[in-house]
Formats: structure tokens, C-alpha cells, sequence
């Protein structure tokens, strides 16, 4: 027997009949603002299964653990159980969203140097941003988690960058979530590395490749997304 375990905006997470492994089945559900707008799209679970499929491989063979196991069906991976440390962390390239809004800064500047930042997983909170200090204060994470959060997600980092490089595509920014493993208690990267986590920019057109053509209504988020799957050589 296997039993949801949880649902959220974009997947769902079940238990499978061995203690430490978990089924997750993408939805075809895309939200934005927090889940104010909301949209079935056929074909998104697909996409974003199989994109975050090649992501997490692609990551384990350049070092970064991570929950994924193995993709089972076109909407569905085995992955590893975790407890989720309720920390959003995010790296930015280039300023844009939320960081180009709250600092007036103009959307496709370059920064000097990749930005990590914290949000508190709290979705009646609206995930606000947080210091170090906080993330102490909540007691989300000990220091050491602190420090290689930091440091796993400028790994992630550089590793993407260098992968979509070679497809003519910017990294601009994404978030990642991290678990500590309920089998050893080894940090983690869990969660998914998809469109739906990333900005990408073709680097010759500017074209967006992710999320942000569904949350400011500028295309077709299938065919972006599809678009995306072709140029890193999977199939959909
Ligand atoms: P932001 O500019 O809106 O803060 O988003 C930064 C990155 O994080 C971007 O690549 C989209 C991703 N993101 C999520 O994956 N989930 C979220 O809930 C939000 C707000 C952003
Ligand atoms: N994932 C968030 C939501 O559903 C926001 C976003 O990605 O823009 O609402």
C-alpha cells in the first residue's frame, strides 16, 4: 500500500513499501504569487520530471548529493526520504524578480558576483527573506548546515552554469531546497531543479525558457519548457 504523504502547488509525495524511499508525481499544476494564479497545463509533470531528472543526474555526477534515485514513469521518480530544512535558498547571476524589484535594480544586470539568499518556507508567510541570524533565531539550521547550504548551492551553482553554457542558455537564478536524509541524516539537495525553480535566458535572444512566461503571461509555458528539453538533449 502506498499512502500520499503530502501534496503541494506542483507535486505530490507518496511512500513507497521501503522505509527510506518516496515516489513523487509532478503535477500538471503551474502557480505563481504564492499560488494567486493558477493554471492546469497538460504535459508540465512531463516536462519538468524529465528536466529535473537530467538536472539531478548531471549534479550527482559533478558531486552534490541529492535525493533523486531513479525516474519510474513519464510524471514520476523514486527519491530518497527526507525532512525538508524549511529554508528557500537562492542564487542569483543576474539581477531579476523579486531582488531586481526590491533593490531598483534593472532587470538583466549582471552581478558582480553570484547573490545567495535566504527565504523561510512559510507560505502563509509569503517565504519572506531572512538573515543568517534568523535562520538561527527559527533554529531552521546549525551553522555547519548553514555553511554548506552556502556552500552546496554555489557548487549547484557553477555546475549549471557551466551545463547550460554550453546550450546558449543563461543561468540567471534558482532556488533549491535541501533534507536531511531520514536514513543517515546527510544534507541533501532535495526537492526538483526544473523550469519552474530556474530563470533561463537563451543567451543570443534573451528568450525566457522558464516559469516566468506563465507568471508574466509572455508564452506558452509548454513550449518553452519543451523548447528548454530539446536544446539539453532530452526527449519529452
Ligand atoms: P524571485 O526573483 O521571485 O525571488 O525568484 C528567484 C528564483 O527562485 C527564480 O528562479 C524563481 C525561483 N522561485 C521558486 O522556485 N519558487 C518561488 O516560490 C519563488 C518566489 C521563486
Ligand atoms: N511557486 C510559487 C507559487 O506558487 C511562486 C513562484 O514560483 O513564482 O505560487
Amino acid at each position: 500500500m502506498t499512502e500520499l504523504l503530502y501534496e503541494g502547488k506542483a507535486k505530490r509525495l507518496y511512500s513507497t513499501d521501503q522505509e527510506f524511499v518516496l515516489r513523487v508525481a509532478y503535477k500538471d499544476d503551474a502557480t505563481a504569487f504564492n499560488g494567486e494564479k493558477h493554471a492546469v497545463l497538460t504535459g508540465k509533470g512531463q516536462l519538468n520530471n524529465e528536466i529535473s531528472t537530467i538536472m539531478f543526474e548531471r549534479l550527482a555526477q559533478a558531486g552534490v548529493p541529492n535525493h533523486f534515485i531513479q525516474k519510474i514513469s513519464d510524471n514520476e521518480q523514486l527519491v530518497k526520504a527526507v525532512t525538508i530544512v524549511p529554508i528557500e535558498v537562492i542564487v542569483r547571476n543576474i539581477a531579476a524578480g523579486s531582488m531586481a524589484k526590491r533593490l531598483g535594480l534593472e532587470e538583466g544586470r549582471a552581478l558582480k558576483q553570484p547573490i545567495v539568499e535566504f527565504c523561510y518556507k512559510r507560505d502563509d508567510l509569503g517565504d519572506p527573506l531572512i538573515t543568517v541570524d534568523h535562520v538561527y533565531e527559527l533554529e531552521l539550521a546549525t551553522p555547519e548546515e548553514v555553511s554548506l547550504l552556502t556552500t552546496m548551492a554555489l557548487k549547484v551553482n557553477q555546475v549549471l552554469i557551466n551545463y547550460f553554457n554550453d546550450f546558449n542558455i543563461t543561468l540567471v537564478d534558482f532556488k533549491l531546497e535541501f533534507g536531511r536524509l531520514k536514513e543517515t541524516g546527510e544534507l541533501v539537495l532535495a526537492d526538483e531543479v526544473s523550469p519552474d525553480t530556474c530563470r533561463l535566458w537563451d543567451k543570443t535572444t534573451g528568450e525566457r525558457l522558464d516559469k516566468d512566461v506563465f507568471r508574466k503571461n509572455i508564452g506558452n509555458l509548454q513550449e518553452a519548457y519543451g523548447k528548454l528539453l530539446e536544446r539539453i538533449g532530452g526527449n519529452a
